[in-house]
């Protein structure tokens, strides 16, 4: 049973103060995250260790890193290996979101090497994938997803996908306030699991958690999260505030 999942992205936003406090008002509320659901909170490298410690003792929830190199260590100043994440017991970390991809120049086939980098640590990648605007104004962000689907994932076999969660989160409704409509994410999300169900069979797509991300919030994601392929969503903004992101937690399914 593919799990329900709250990710919360907090990109470069909070001092460990901050970050610690908010933490804590989300982790001491009285929400309940059942054993099928998920809550992840992905925060800065800096934070890592002390998120850990907050989230120790609840059930369900954990941390995740934002971003890994994808070579296993070396002469790569500023960059961080997936055997240093794993050092400090994080099992998580979010690969090639778009803003990594468009800033960093991060392509399909070096994700593809943070997968394998991540896997081969029993991290779990939390793969983004999505189309920019102009595709999506050309009607042909089916065949740019499959792309970055097939360019990152399709070398794995069919146990190891099965360890990968997807986001989908379409360039354009990023940070921007302008969400896809409900049937716009389950027309990607079925799509998305046609595409693995092609490559590694029914059984295992049905398998993968996909989440959405794109201006997710607590106003808007019980509709989105009852989508029958929606597994839950990937929060920036609205991450950020505990109360916005308990009532995002609460419309997992
Ligand atoms: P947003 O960001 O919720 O602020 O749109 C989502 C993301 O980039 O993961």
């Amino acid at each position: 049973m593919r799990k329900q999942i709250a990710a919360a992205n907090w990109k470069m936003n909070n001092t460990l103060d901050e970050g610690t406090k908010l933490l804590n008002e989300i982790v001491s509320s009285d929400m309940q995250v059942n054993d099928n659901q998920s809550v992840i909170f992905a925060v800065p490298f800096p934070f890592l260790i002390n998120a850990n410690q907050q989230v120790s003792n609840k059930s369900n929830m954990f941390v995740a890193a934002q971003n890994c190199h994808n070579k296993t260590s070396g002469a790569f100043t500023g960059e961080v290996s997936v055997d240093m994440l794993a050092s400090i017991n994080i099992h998580y970390c979010v690969v090639g979101h778009s803003e990594r991809r468009e800033y960093f120049s991060e392509s399909n086939q070096t994700l593809a090497e943070k997968v394998d980098r991540c896997l081969s640590k029993s991290i779990t990648p939390i793969f983004c994938c999505g189309e920019p605007l102009a595709i999506r104004e050309d009607d042909i962000q089916n065949d740019y997803v499959a792309l970055q689907l097939k360019e990152s994932l399709f070398h794995l076999d069919g146990e190891a996908i099965q360890k990968v969660v997807i986001a989908y989160e379409p360039i354009w409704a990023i940070g921007t306030g302008k969400t896809a409509t409900a049937a716009q994410a389950q027309e990607m999300h079925a799509h998305i699991r046609t595409v693995l169900a092609n490559q590694f069979g029914d059984a295992v797509a049905a398998n993968i958690s996909i989440l959405y991300g794109g201006s997710v919030k607590g106003a808007n994601a019980n509709e989105i999260f009852s989508q029958p392929d929606v597994d839950g969503g990937l929060v920036g903004g609205a991450s950020l505030i505990a109360n916005e992101f308990i009532q995002i937690i609460k419309a997992l399914k």
